[in-house]
């Protein structure tokens, strides 16, 4: 037996075990789809990966678990079977219609719930009985997943690491280095006007520490690779929930996140960098300037255009004294044929909608 290469850069082996084990089992059970939820914390659950016509408008999905049609099984851990899904799923009405039944059984590791696999048919396909419930949870009972649970949540921590680093990086190259420049230009002009030689020395040798400050951190942020350099090669579906996941902290409330349509082959190269970029400033401003209590980040794709969304319940836009990062955002979408606006959500709150074009040049 050969062991499996382990580390960050084992990263594109990981998770393919479960992806088997979803294969397997919707082959068993001829099921028309598959997908594997994992629990985030101890209120969400994220759609880790699916196979299946439904795919796309599931994978990265964030939603709470007592939204889920699969509570019960994440709270108990009895397996279930959903017939006349339309009238008893949660998942979005325009999949939900497709659906006809589903079984959910969970997947444990260590004697905890950690997820679930739910394999589905489509409506008009004969319904899954509980013969199929039976033959699901002993097959993912004989298969035993600890290990591909384990290898899935280390995929989204690394992947959440490495998106904290590319932010930092960024804010060192965007913010501080920027700062540290305007201070040395001050300085340099106040030491032009000082009559005490002295004092203009010492000043101007502040004037040199500054410089080589902002040398070692430019040595600093050139050692330090991002998402494309060496990162998991990651989807964007992927990537936007690493990010929202590294800005959760700092929220204080828990997002849900929706992808539709086929966000991961449209958002690619730069039209995913402004994306991501977008992303980041828009939960920014929703934990500096809108004290929420919920958050949810939307993302489709649909008739050529790719349109992101960040609703608040917060307390509103106001009146605003500067703008840089929603002009930003404004120039993100020019780029992109597209364009972005904030406004008031209803029943409160804000909406970001940024809105551009899927097709790149
Ligand atoms: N989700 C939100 N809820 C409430 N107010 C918001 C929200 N997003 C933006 N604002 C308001 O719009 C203003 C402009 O946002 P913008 O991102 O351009 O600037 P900023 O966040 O204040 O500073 P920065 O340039 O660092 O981004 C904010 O100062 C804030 O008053
Ligand atoms: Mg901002």
């Amino acid at each position: 037996m050969t062991d499996r290469p382990v580390g960050p850069l084992g990263a594109a082996e990981r998770g393919h075990g479960l992806r088997l084990i979803m294969r397997t089992g919707m082959r068993a059970a001829e099921a028309d789809f598959a997908l594997v939820a994992l629990r985030v914390d101890a209120d969400r659950l994220i759609i880790h990966d699916a196979l299946g016509p439904l795919a796309e408008n599931m994978v990265g999905n964030i939603m709470r678990v007592r939204d889920s049609v699969a509570a019960s099984v994440f709270e108990d851990g009895t397996p279930l079977l959903v017939a006349d899904y339309p009238n008893h799923g949660a998942a979005q009405p325009g999949v939900r219609v497709q659906i006809g039944s589903v079984v959910v059984v969970p997947l444990t590791a260590e004697g905890r719930i950690e997820g679930a696999l739910c394999v589905g048919r489509l409506v008009g396909q004969r319904d899954f009985v509980q013969l199929d419930v039976d033959q699901l949870t002993a097959f993912v009972q004989r298969t035993g997943t600890a290990r591909e649970l384990h290898d899935a949540q280390e995929e989204r921590r690394i992947a959440r690491l490495v998106e904290e680093r590319v932010r930092i990086r960024d804010d060192l190259h965007d913010n501080v280095i920027q700062e540290l420049y305007a201070a040395g230009m001050a300085l340099s002009f106040a030491a032009t006007d000082a009559a005490d030689s002295a004092l203009r020395d010492s000043v101007l040798a502040q004037v040199d520490a500054l410089d080589a400050t902002t040398r070692r951190i430019r040595a600093l942020i050139s050692g330090m690779p991002g998402f494309n350099e060496d990162g998991p090669a990651l989807g964007a579906p992927k990537r936007l929930v690493a990010i929202v996941e590294s800005l959760t902290p700092a929220l204080r409330c828990l997002p849900t996140v929706a992808f539709s349509g086929p966000v991961e082959a449209t958002v690619q190269g730069q039209l995913a960098h402004d994306l991501e970029a977008v992303l980041r400033e828009a939960l920014s401003n929703v934990a500096r300037h809108a004290d929420a209590t919920a958050v949810q980040v939307k993302v489709a794709v649909a008739d050529g255009r790719v349109v992101l969304e960040v609703i608040d319940n917060g307390r509103g836009i106001g009146a605003s004294e500067r703008s840089s990062g929603l002009a930003n955002i404004g120039r993100r979408a020019a780029r992109h044929g597209g364009e972005s606006h904030l406004i008031a959500a209803e029943g409160g709150g804000t909406r970001l909608v940024w809105n551009v074009s899927a097709v790149t040049d």
